[in-house]
């Protein structure tokens, strides 16, 4: 392959990586459930791995590769009735990547996942996560 041929291949590849949909977190019960929040009409369980909850009282960033998961629960006057979806973002280096999840954990790719980094964008410094205080403050072992 001539050099050419190579720099227009690893572009190619580099461009399908940065677009790659994160898979679904199946060992994000391994991590803890640090926060639930009630907003309005949901009820979200949201759960950290352990080392990024160390990293954070250690007054660390979170580490590369994170992966905070939520599940997002119909609120049934404070009780958790059916389960709505899934919601995800990943470190990656210093950026987040976000991903939505269907309540059989399959991908929803009809999401528009730059909404969700929009929004999220609002929050100052590397770790754009809104229950970071929950997360540092989190007493569990
Ligand atoms: C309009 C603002 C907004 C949008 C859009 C949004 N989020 Fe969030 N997200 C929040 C807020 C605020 C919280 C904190 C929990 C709460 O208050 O409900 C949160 C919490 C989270 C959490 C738990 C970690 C944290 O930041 O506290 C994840 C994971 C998450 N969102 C993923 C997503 C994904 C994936 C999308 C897109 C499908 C998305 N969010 C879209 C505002 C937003």
């Amino acid at each position: 392959m001539n050099m050419r041929l190579l720099l227009i291949f690893l572009g190619i590849v580099s461009v399908l990586i940065a677009n790659q949909n994160l898979a679904f977190p199946k060992d994000y019960k391994e991590g803890v459930l640090y926060t639930s929040v009630i907003r309005g009409g949901v009820i979200e369980d949201i759960y950290a791995p352990k080392e990024a909850i160390l990293a954070l009282k250690e007054g660390k960033n979170l580490p590369d590769q994170t992966i905070i998961t939520m599940e997002e629960y119909a609120n049934d006057a404070g009780v958790r009735a059916r389960l709505n979806r899934y919601i995800i973002m990943q470190k990656q280096g210093k950026e987040w990547k976000f991903q939505a999840f269907k309540a059989d954990k399959s991908l929803n790719s009809a999401e528009n996942t730059t909404r969700c980094l929009n929004c999220h964008k609002s929050i100052s410094g590397e770790d754009i996560v809104f229950s970071l205080e929950a997360m540092k403050s989190y007493k569990g072992e």
